[in-house]
């Protein structure tokens, strides 16, 4: 039998291009289990997105858009061709369970190191401006180096290849691409004037700050279609030592030019990346709903009674989890049925192979029999 109260999730919706069966979204998670010479995905990659197709949409993990985009060890790329049949067979298996999936593109910025970089050479970012914190790279966590201020040329050829990722991410088979605007990686990097302190025009007023991140959309947009093209931000996060002095106007003014490109959805992280709902110092994230005339997807410590009461109250579309996902593959059913969530184990979340993957069990007849 079904819960009632969690009744508002299981309206479809119409998001972009595509319907959805429920408003049940798989967050994007870094799992780092691609294939270490490739950083392609492989089977592995598509059981574990397939038991997870009952979703209303699945986010894949964050994934680099060139080499020079990735931060941790492991993380996938959508740059190169082996990279691409990769993806296939991931896209293969959710559409077999009858699923839909974005890809969300990545490009991290400072957050990396020189052992994560072509040819050891610095990462790159707005400018050079040391973060605070560790990279993981393939032989353990080493402490993050000052970046490399990037040249004008460069930041016009990295828009370009958010164009081109996102070409990729199609002829791949997904259905979306999700630009990854949150967490103090790049575009972030751009928005914020504790990171950007360039006197060009990607620097100085809210507008020049804004500049990347709507030329990097709409490389995306051009190239597969803006109702195919989301966009993660977290204004209020200090996640990756990041912080603006006046974050309410910058990311007010943000989401009315991402309105402007028609793009299919916003989705936030509200509060802190992996922490509170409500941190300190915030402003109304309602605001940025108002100004935008797509869809919008919440995201941060929902449990499935605020996910419903918050879609039903309509203030927001769709909901994400991502802890609870990592643990319960069908987190769908577990939700539609009242039945109990799985706790997920922190030792096996990056790297490794199948355990702490593909492992989780899903509710099995007997378990559903005596929740119902
Ligand atoms: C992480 O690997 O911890 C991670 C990656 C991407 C994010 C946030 C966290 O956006």
């Amino acid at each position: 039998m079904s819960d009632p109260t969690v009744a508002p999730l299981f309206e479809p919706f119409r998001l972009g291009a595509l319907d959805l069966p429920n408003r049940i979204v798989m967050a994007p998670l870094t799992r780092s289990r691609a294939d270490h010479a490739t950083l392609a995905p492989r089977q592995l990659n598509a059981d574990y997105y397939a038991q997870r197709a009952s979703a209303g949409l699945i986010i894949a993990e964050a994934t680099q858009i060139m080499p020079e985009g990735q931060g941790y060890a492991w993380t996938p790329g959508v740059y190169s061709d082996e990279q691409i049949e990769g993806w296939k067979i991931v896209t293969g298996a959710v559409h077999a369970k009858g699923g839909r999936m974005a890809l969300q593109l990545w490009h991290v910025g400072r957050i990396s190191h020189p052992d994560l970089q072509p040819g050891g050479g610095l990462p790159v970012a707005p400018s050079a401006i040391k973060p605070e914190g560790q990279a993981f790279t393939e032989t353990g966590f080493k402490p993050m180096v000052t970046p490399r201020a990037l040249e004008l040329d460069e930041i016009k050829a990295i828009v370009a290849q958010y164009g081109k990722a996102a070409a990729n991410a199609r002829a791949a088979g997904f259905d979306m691409v999700e630009i990854h605007a949150a967490n103090g990686y790049l575009i972030d990097q751009f928005l914020r004037d504790k990171t950007n302190t360039r006197t060009d025009a990607y620097g100085g007023s809210i507008d020049n700050r804004v500049r990347f991140l709507i030329e990097a959309t709409k490389a995306a947009a051009d190239a597969v279609g803006a109702d195919r093209v989301g966009v993660r931000l977290s204004p209020l996060s200090p996640f990756n030592d990041i912080a603006d002095s006046n974050p309410g106007p910058l990311f007010q003014r943000a989401v009315e030019r991402l309105s402007e490109l028609n793009v299919a959805y916003l989705h936030v992280i509200e509060g802190e990346t992996q922490g509170a709902r409500e941190p300190e110092n915030g402003f109304d994230l309602a605001t940025l709903r108002k100004l935008f005339k797509g869809a919008y997807i919440g995201n941060n410590g929902y449990d499935p009674a605020l996910a419903a009461q918050r879609v039903a109250g309509g203030d927001v579309d769709l909901v994400a989890f991502g802890r609870a996902y990592i643990a319960n593959p069908d987190l769908v059913d577990r939700i539609r049925l009242g039945a109990p969530l799985a706790e997920l184990d922190k030792a096996t979340l990056y790297g490794g192979g199948a355990e702490g993957y593909v492992d989780y069990p899903a509710l099995n007849a007997g378990a559903e029999a005596k929740v119902a």
